[in-house]
């Protein structure tokens, strides 16, 4: 750890980071206090019961949501620290996120909902067209482009929303339960899609998950309970 509070290379980490909620007189901890590293190409799998803060603690990570105490650094910028546009250009920069429950954008097709964070960027039109179309005929939705999200099944929307939070190449990507409600057959290519931009583009995975097997194949597995992680 350098003064900063983090370590030279590290793309994501916090410290003592909490989250409690209020809830009228009472106060709920969902988080108390924890430390996470992640290093570029670094694949992290967070498993925990059903209400144990695993959403929560990847929103904070994320910028989504604020802290109670503790701080988050992304690629070497501390969000709290940050201005809202500020913070919000460095998440497109830097970050890709695929939400427990996938949020397309629901007027736009296929092919424009990946191609946003492109056009954010300031990405010409034709090249994150090409860009966008040549990712989503990797998650096997080459077919289905013009398509809106009402127009696609449950597990096709997950796969836009994974191609979303992959096309700007960002040196982390962050799932919440990526692979929920999709068939063994396509959350194995998803799983095979993380493994190798790992290796290839160094991009690292954050990973929440119920599926053993898709955790397995991570470099490491965590523990959320009682609002600490623990390697398993
Ligand atoms: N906005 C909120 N206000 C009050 N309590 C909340 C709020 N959001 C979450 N919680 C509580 O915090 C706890 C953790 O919720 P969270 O969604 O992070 O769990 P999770 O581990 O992602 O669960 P799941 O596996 O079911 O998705 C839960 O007990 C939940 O009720
Ligand atoms: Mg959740």
């Amino acid at each position: 750890m350098s003064e900063s509070g983090m370590s030279d290379k590290a793309i994501l980490s916090c410290r003592s980071l909490g989250k409690s909620y209020e809830e009228g007189p009472e106060s709920v901890e969902v988080l108390a206090g924890l430390q996470l590293e992640l290093h570029p190409g670094e694949r992290v799998a967070i498993v925990g019961k059903s209400g144990s803060g695993k959403s929560t603690l990847l929103n904070l990570l994320g910028g989504l949501d604020t802290p109670t105490t503790g701080s988050v650094w992304l690629d070497g910028e501390e969000l709290s620290a940050l201005s809202e546009k500020k913070r919000g250009l460095l998440r497109n920069r830097a970050l890709g996120f695929v939400y427990q429950f996938h949020h397309l954008l629901p007027e736009f097709t296929a092919l424009e909902n990946v191609c946003m964070p492109l056009l954010i960027g300031k990405t010409a039109i034709p090249e994150a067209r090409q860009r966008a179309t040549a990712l989503l005929e990797r998650v096997g939705l080459g077919h289905r482009l013009e398509h809106k999200p009402a127009e696609l099944s449950g597990g096709e929307r997950q796969r836009v929303a994974i191609a979303r939070a992959l096309v700007n190449n960002p040196g982390l990507v962050m799932l919440d339960e990526p692979t929920g409600n999709l068939d063994s057959h396509t959350a194995q290519g998803i799983q095979d899609l993380m493994l190798e931009l790992s290796t290839s583009m160094r991009t690292a995975f954050l990973v929440v998950t119920h599926d053993m097997n898709l955790a397995r194949q991570m470099d490491h597995v965590l523990h959320l309970q009682d609002g600490c992680l623990t390697p398993i």
